[in-house]
């Protein structure tokens, strides 16, 4: 590999999703074993107001339970097994709390929380009383597709790292994140960022975290882009790219 070029971080999309059930304890530990500098994680918040790490607005894909994650207090999702959809060797995996996720991980390893829906203000309240309680601005980055999300938590909370997440060719990346305050990094679909939108957002003091990159030809792309992390369903098959 080119010594010019800086090795990005590697970071586990949903933990290592490729390889074990998306957004569990299994799964976020698995890309730690792999030796990921971070993990990305998706959360949601449960009727009675816990932060809790999935992906989907449901719970019907990856859980045995059924219905709105939002419609449910947390002692019913608790019950539910988040495991063996993927696998019988998984049985028994649950679905996390954010708190939880957060306890796994050493300090200086990266957490990406992807925040899905804003339930009228009620994930902010949430997040917001969570980050202020375990002190670890600089281990994590709260990142939306929802861009007004990330404005009102990053208004709410300055010490917040936001991060902005699209799938859109943007004339000017680093402009736009200007435009909407002061963000701490992109989370573009990697097809939607070259090495000049690289080199801006760089020079502009962005971080850039492209997803979901899964294959060889992606990560030698992104790695050329120079961008400053990749986000991956393999974070093994990354770590053993970067060290080729
Ligand atoms: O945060 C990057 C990526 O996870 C965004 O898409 O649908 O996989 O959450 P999705
Ligand atoms: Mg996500």
């Amino acid at each position: 590999m080119n010594g010019m070029i800086s090795k990005p971080m590697v970071i586990g999309h949903r933990g290592a999703a490729g390889e074990a059930p998306e957004n569990t304890m299994a799964s976020f530990a698995l890309a730690l074993a792999q030796g990921a500098q971070g993990i990305e994680l998706d959360v949601h918040v449960t009727r009675d107001g816990e932060m809790v790490v999935c992906h989907d607005e449901t719970l019907d894909r990856t859980t045995t339970g059924a219905g709105l994650i939002c419609g449910h207090d947390w002692s019913y999702i608790q019950s539910l097994d988040a495991g063996s959809w993927y696998g019988n060797s998984y049985k028994g995996e649950r679905v996390p709390l954010l708190r939880e996720v957060f306890d796994l991980c050493p300090p200086g390893f990266l957490i990406n929380v992807e925040v899905k829906r804003s339930y009228e203000g009620r994930m902010e309240r949430a997040l917001l009383a969570l980050l202020r309680g375990c002190h670890r601005w600089g281990d994590i980055v709260v990142s939306s597709f929802d861009h007004k999300v990330v404005q009102r938590l990053k208004a709410a909370e300055p010490r917040i790292n936001a991060g902005l997440l699209y799938a859109a060719n943007l004339i000017d990346h680093a402009g736009y994140a200007h435009q909407v305050g002061d963000m701490f990094s992109l989370h573009p679909h990697h097809e939607c960022i070259e090495k000049e939108d690289v080199a801006a957002a760089s020079a502009a003091g962005l971080a850039v975290y492209p997803y979901t990159v899964n294959e060889i030809s992606e990560y030698a792309h992104m790695i050329q882009a120079g961008v400053t992390g990749i986000i991956t369903d393999y974070p093994g098959r990354l770590r053993a790219y970067l060290q080729t």
